[in-house]
């Protein structure tokens, strides 16, 4: 996919990860539709976006947990665009620890912030896209959507539920020409994800590098997409991604008649 003049959608964009793709596709000329509960925050980031190089920014308020909140985002993008070429579901909430200690209101916003939420604008966004037959979709996971951790029970259940929806929907569409792919972020620094300062973390990834992957996703879209610790990855990742998915893609063709 050519970024230059794409419409990419980025939900959670006011801080962290989101922020930091944000800034990641502006350097790359893509339009960009950025959408958080932070109206503030959101037009730091769009100034940044437009500094950096994109021709278009918007910001809008969006809670992702609200089916009509997220309906409106979408459609508002494909009012001002007519196209809809990146969805990247990034906003996303965290709370950590003892599972029956957690609040119940807590679990609630978990659920419906990072499981309904990428439920919501992905529903939104897939009839356009059905149509058009084409879109990638990217659904910004985390390393607990597959090792789950404890003291994170309840998130690394929504994360292991995203990662679920999306391959589920990927089988769904297959042949269709709309993407999905997962992104799998470890410990990443610079954002708003762990607040309370003085807990250890250990090793953090920067921000910057998860948005470079998701970035590359966009690019050459692949079912999984992890977060490497070498930067061999932004050579290799697109190089053997691609010839991966080209072979996958083969099989299928010849196994799974249109
Ligand atoms: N940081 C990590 O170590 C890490 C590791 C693995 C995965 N992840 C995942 O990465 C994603 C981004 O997190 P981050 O680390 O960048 O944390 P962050 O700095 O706290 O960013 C979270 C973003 O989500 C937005 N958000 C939260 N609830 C929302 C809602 N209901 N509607 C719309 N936007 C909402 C926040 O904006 P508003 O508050 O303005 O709405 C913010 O922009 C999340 O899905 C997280 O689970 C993070």
């Amino acid at each position: 996919m050519r970024l230059n003049g794409a419409v990419v959608v980025i939900t959670g964009a006011s801080s962290g990860i989101g922020a930091a793709t944000a800034l990641a596709f502006a350097r790359r000329g893509a339009r960009l539709e950025l959408g958080a509960r932070r109206l503030e925050k959101l037009n730091a980031v769009a100034e940044k976006c437009r500094k950096a190089g994109s021709p278009d920014v918007n910001v809008r308020l969006l809670d992702v947990g609200q089916r009509a909140s997220a309906r409106a985002f979408i459609a508002a993008t494909l009012r001002d665009h007519e196209r809809l070429d990146v969805l990247v579901n990034n906003a996303g909430v965290g709370w950590m620890g003892r599972a029956h200690e957690m609040p119940e209101e807590k679990v609630d916003e978990l659920i419906a912030t990072n499981l309904k939420g990428v439920i919501n604008t992905t529903s939104s966004a897939l009839p356009w896209m059905l149509e058009r037959r084409r879109g990638v979709i990217i659904n910004v996971a985390s390393v607990v959507g597959f090792r789950p951790s404890p003291y994170s029970a309840v998130y690394s259940a929504t994360k292991h539920a995203v990662v679920g929806f999306s391959h589920a929907l990927r089988g769904e569409l297959s042949g269709t020409g709309v993407k999905v792919c997962v992104v799998y972020p470890g410990v990443t620094g610079g954002t708003e994800f762990f607040k309370a300062p003085d807990q250890p973390i250990g090793f953090q990834y920067p921000a910057w590098w998860v948005a470079n992957l998701v970035v590359r996703t966009a690019r050459y879209p692949r079912r999984d997409a992890m977060v490497f610790p070498l930067r061999l990855a932004d050579v290799a990742e697109p190089v053997f991604g691609g010839l991966m998915d080209h072979a996958i893609g083969e099989v299928r063709r010849r196994s799974v008649p249109d």
